[in-house]
């Protein structure tokens, strides 16, 4: 039996739809379910809609500073649809302890840095400015600590002369492309290995 994959995220989605194309490969272990948004506007709602997936959005706003009744809400449309793995694909809340322990072993999110270095936001820039060789990106298991716990997979991408965050950031993101349908297969298979993808 396929396990059931929810996917959350907050922009355009384009690792939502390779997730999505990835899961039609016959013999996948994993079949999505449902894409949820906390922004009904996002671009990647309209994207799983034309790939024939189940939509949802949360706004967040309507819930101000209350973060678990915006997760309780989130979690019981999740649990609705039957979801078992989640992937975060540019959800861009950060997510309270309470709902990462609710789904902690069965959570992935990918962020675009080589971790443990630069958790957080302007990863591309970051790295630019330390001066580094390479960039990347990782898919890892969510814990309750922001962009940490068990790495699953990471992919390299040599930073180039001249090089701006934006196309370090388009650069990384085909190779976000090509790492995270291939983690979440393992993943959804029970392997735990983490993949290096150079
Ligand atoms: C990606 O760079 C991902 O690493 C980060 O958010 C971005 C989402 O892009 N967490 P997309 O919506 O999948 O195109």
């Amino acid at each position: 039996m396929t396990r059931a994959c929810a996917i959350l995220l907050s922009g355009g989605g384009s690792n939502m739809v390779k997730l999505v194309e990835s899961m039609a490969a016959p013999g996948h272990p994993a079949r999505p379910v449902l894409v949820m948004s906390n922004d009904p506007e996002a671009g990647g709602l309209e994207r799983a809609r034309a790939l024939g997936v189940a939509t949802g959005a949360v706004d967040h706003r309507p819930f101000g500073k209350d973060r678990p009744a915006f997760e309780a809400e989130l979690t019981a449309r999740l649990e609705a649809a039957g979801a078992e793995l989640i992937c975060l694909a540019g959800f861009m809340r950060v997510l309270t302890e309470g709902f990462v322990r609710h789904w902690e072993g069965r959570m992935l999110n990918i962020h675009p840095s080589l971790l443990p270095k630069y958790r957080g936001l302007h990863t591309h820039a970051r790295a630019l400015e330390a001066g580094d060789a390479e960039a990347g990106c990782t898919v890892h298991e969510v814990t309750p600590v922001l962009d940490d716990g068990p790495i699953l997979g990471q992919a390299r991408v040599p930073i180039r002369p001249g090089d701006t965050p934006e196309a370090l950031a388009a650069r990384v993101l085909e190779q976000e492309h090509r790492l995270y349908p291939a983690c979440l297969r393992r993943f959804a298979s029970g392997q735990r290995e983490p993949l290096y993808l150079s």
